[in-house]
């Protein structure tokens, strides 16, 4: 128990007031500062005990001692205050501080992955044919020979056959019985679909064929020796080139916008007759609109017919077949083919994510 403070004690009470102010300021905390409120605020602080005091100060001292004590105690719980304030201010500042995110800090965090504009370009293609109730149908990528050239009216010395153009597999690398092995090649074109279709569906037939097809070219600017195609063949009664123009028309409008259109060049196919290569009309072309090739066309040859069994005096039909990786570069301006295959994310992600399956 401290010994009593006098209000009369003027030095006491200074220094009473002087502690104190000096203890509050000393406080860290507002833990720390409301630990040492008892001690110059509380019932047994020597203030509070020179308040209690003053009953015994003579009358003529009262106001004076009264006013000495009374502006002390005020001082030190003004002092209590403003430090609890700007303690709590701190605290405040500290937590904030410590709970905050630094935004520009690295992370480990992995990009999301962004599907390849060829699989939703092949899509896109196959819903426009869905779209004119067309069918799709697919075949292997490991084809017979006589798929892939003998149905297609290939001569068996045609330049397309030799080993320079084209992958031959070697029979025992696949499976089967040795009756299926022979003579197998990656297929070096979609068509090999038409004689699929032909052999199994009598017309009328209306499909779209894509997929993968395989060439020994070299990889550069504008080749690769895998890429796809999509391929279109319709066989009914009476089809006409007029019906063949008027579809690739609409689906270059479709793919390149109401202005383009497409030219057909008189060129060679073995499974076409007559055959034709197919220009594009194409708004966008770097330099100005202008013609560039897409792909090839014809009216499917009689031979290719009788081969898979069809009555080429009852049915006529035409088909076509385009490059999709060209289709891609075309729409977008891609210069560079290693762009397509490489696989970088960064060229992808900039096609967007979106599309079915994505
Ligand atoms: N298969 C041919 C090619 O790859 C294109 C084509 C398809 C031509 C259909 C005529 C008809 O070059």
């Amino acid at each position: 128990m401290p010994s009593e403070l006098s209000p009369l004690d003027a030095e006491g009470i200074h220094a009473a007031l002087q502690d104190a102010l000096a203890d509050i300021e000393g406080a860290r905390s507002p833990e720390e500062l409301k630990s040492i409120k008892n001690r110059h605020l509380g019932e047994d602080a020597p203030l509070t005990q020179a308040n209690k005091g003053m009953r015994n100060v003579p009358a003529d001292q009262r106001a004076a001692a009264g006013k000495r004590v009374g502006q002390a105690k005020k001082q030190v719980s003004q002092a209590f205050s403003a430090r609890l304030e700007a303690l709590n201010e701190l605290a405040q500042a500290a937590a904030l501080a410590s709970e905050s995110v630094d935004v520009t800090q690295p992370t480990d965090r992995r990009l999301p992955g962004a599907r390849h504009p060829l699989d939703t370009l092949m899509e896109q293609v196959s819903d426009f044919f869905i779209s004119m109730g067309w069918d799709i149908a697919e075949g292997p990528e490991i084809e017979h020979e006589w798929f892939n050239f003998d149905a297609l009216n290939f001569d068996i010395d045609h330049p397309a056959r030799q080993m320079q153009d084209t992958f031959y597999v070697a029979a025992d690398s696949v499976g089967g019985n040795a009756g299926d092995r022979s003579n197998l090649v990656m297929r070096t074109h979609t068509s090999p679909v038409q004689a699929r279709v032909l052999l199994q569906q009598q017309p009328p037939v209306y499909v779209a064929c894509p997929g993968k097809v395989f060439r020994s070219d070299e990889l550069d600017s504008t080749h690769t020796p895998v890429f796809h195609q999509i391929e279109g063949l319709a066989v009914d009664k009476n089809l006409s080139l007029a019906h063949l123009k008027g579809t690739l028309d609409h689906f270059a409008r479709h793919m390149f916008g109401p202005e383009a259109k497409t030219r057909l060049r008189p060129s060679f196919f073995p499974f076409t007759e007559p055959s034709a290569e197919m220009d594009l009309w194409f708004p966008q072309k770097k330099g100005g609109p202008g013609w560039i090739e897409w792909g090839g066309c014809g009216m499917v040859n009689p031979n290719v017919l009788i081969a898979c069994g069809i009555d080429p005096q009852e049915f006529s039909g035409f088909a076509f077949g385009m490059g999709i990786e060209r289709t891609l570069m075309l729409q977008n301006g891609i210069a560079d083919m290693h762009d397509i295959v490489e696989g970088d994310i960064r060229f992808s992600s900039h096609f967007g994510t979106t599309g079915r399956g994505a």
